[in-house]
């Protein structure tokens, strides 16, 4: 089973930077671009490093290794990685996401369905109905599940012993599950933005699989402006593909990535219509702010959840937005990048280290 075979209302929210091609064409191409194995997973070293070690443990045992939860914005690996977990410990895997999960029973079915060792991938974890999550807890610990059979005062629940299996959980949004569930998995990759050097890797890989000729510049410049994400690496890969075929003989490069990154609206920073769209309304609309993210995400006509786990953990990361305790607020840093001055009262918030804002701000 592939991605493609992805039915439920998931959506990709990265989808909307340069996407002409729609939801096929991408899934399409993301699943031949995959790395297969973590010798082909670029970057992230201390995650590769940590599940290489879980992973080797487990065939050594000749057992399931423990639950895993991966977390991290989109597009940073979190399904590749699912799925080499299931071909390192050479077992099949099984997918489904939260929001397809929205009964106990969707669960029950599943998991009773399961075969020793199997993989049970379970994308956007922090999306499944509560009662799924209450079966999900003990399924994990005790590898069981009640399934109860009738209804009203005749109902009785027959406990049905499962064999051990992997659950691998995936979520952009870690801070959501509730604490019992996270602590049923017995490890956690948390997945960062990418470096340059990684994420150029990354292109070259991707760029010899889709056999497009590139010059090292070429990449570079893809790379640098990639978001330090992957699946915004390979997309932007395309696009500049597209513009070397009909500009510059098919060949990728410094020169065909510039222009064409141009084109699809992506700026020397790497930042998009939507990061753009935030810190232009933070410092236009609000004057730098704080604002709360409901009203940013209006201002900026999109929905809060994008913004949030979309757009902001970048700008954040990269020191162009302050969450504060009363909301958004834009660095001297976005002020400048958008070529405006800051104002004199928004230089305080340069001196906060990034994260730590937290209760300065309070009234
Ligand atoms: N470390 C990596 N090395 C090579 N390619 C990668 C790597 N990580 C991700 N990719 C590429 O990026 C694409 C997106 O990755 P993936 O689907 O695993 O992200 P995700 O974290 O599951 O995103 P989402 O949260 O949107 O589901 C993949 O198709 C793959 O080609
Ligand atoms: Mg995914």
């Amino acid at each position: 089973m592939t991605m493609t075979d992805y039915d439920d209302e998931s959506y990709d929210a990265t989808a909307r930077i340069v996407d002409p091609g729609g939801a096929d064409d991408e899934r399409h191409f993301e699943a031949a671009l995959r790395p297969r194995r973590l010798a082909d997973f670029a970057g992230q070293p201390r995650v590769r490093d940590q599940l290489g070690l879980v992973l080797e443990a487990a065939r050594r045992r000749d057992a399931p290794p423990d639950h895993v939860l991966l977390s991290g914005p989109p597009g940073l690996g979190k399904t590749s990685l699912a799925m080499i977990i299931a071909a390192e410990l050479e077992q099949p895997i099984r997918i489904t996401s939260g929001p397809a999960i929205q009964h106990a029973g969707d669960l029950a079915a599943i998991l009773s369905s399961l075969a020793e060792g199997e993989v049970l991938f379970l994308d956007e974890i922090h999306r499944m109905a509560r009662p799924a999550e209450e079966m999900l807890y003990l399924a994990m610990e005790d590898f069981r599940v009640d399934v109860v059979v009738g209804k009203g005062p005749g109902a009785t629940a027959i406990p049905l012993e499962l064999p051990p299996f992997t659950v691998v959980g995936a979520t952009t949004r870690a801070g959501l599950l509730p604490a019992p569930l996270r602590d049923r998995f017995g490890f956690t990759g948390h997945l960062d933005y990418y470096a340059p050097e990684d994420l150029a890797r990354i292109v070259a890989r991707s760029a010899t699989l889709l056999e497009v000729e590139t010059t090292r510049q070429g990449i570079e410049e893809i790379a640098g402006r990639s978001r330090g994400t992957p699946r915004i690496a390979n997309r932007l890969l395309r696009r500049v593909r597209d513009y070397a075929q009909v500009h510059a003989e098919g060949i990728v490069d410094h020169q065909a990535s510039r222009a064409a990154l141009e084109l699809f609206d992506v700026d020397e920073r790497g930042l998009d219509r939507l990061d753009r769209g935030v810190l232009d309304a933070l410092c236009r609309r609000f004057g730098g702010g704080p604002v709360g993210l409901t009203t940013l995400a209006v201002a900026v006509g999109e929905e809060p959840d994008t913004v949030e786990t979309v757009a902001e953990p970048y700008l954040v990361r990269e020191g162009y937005l302050i969450r504060t305790p009363r909301g958004r607020a834009a660095s001297p840093m976005a002020w400048e990048h958008l070529g405006l001055t800051p104002p004199v009262a928004s230089q305080g918030y340069a001196q906060l280290p990034l994260g730590e804002g937290e209760g300065r701000f309070q009234t």
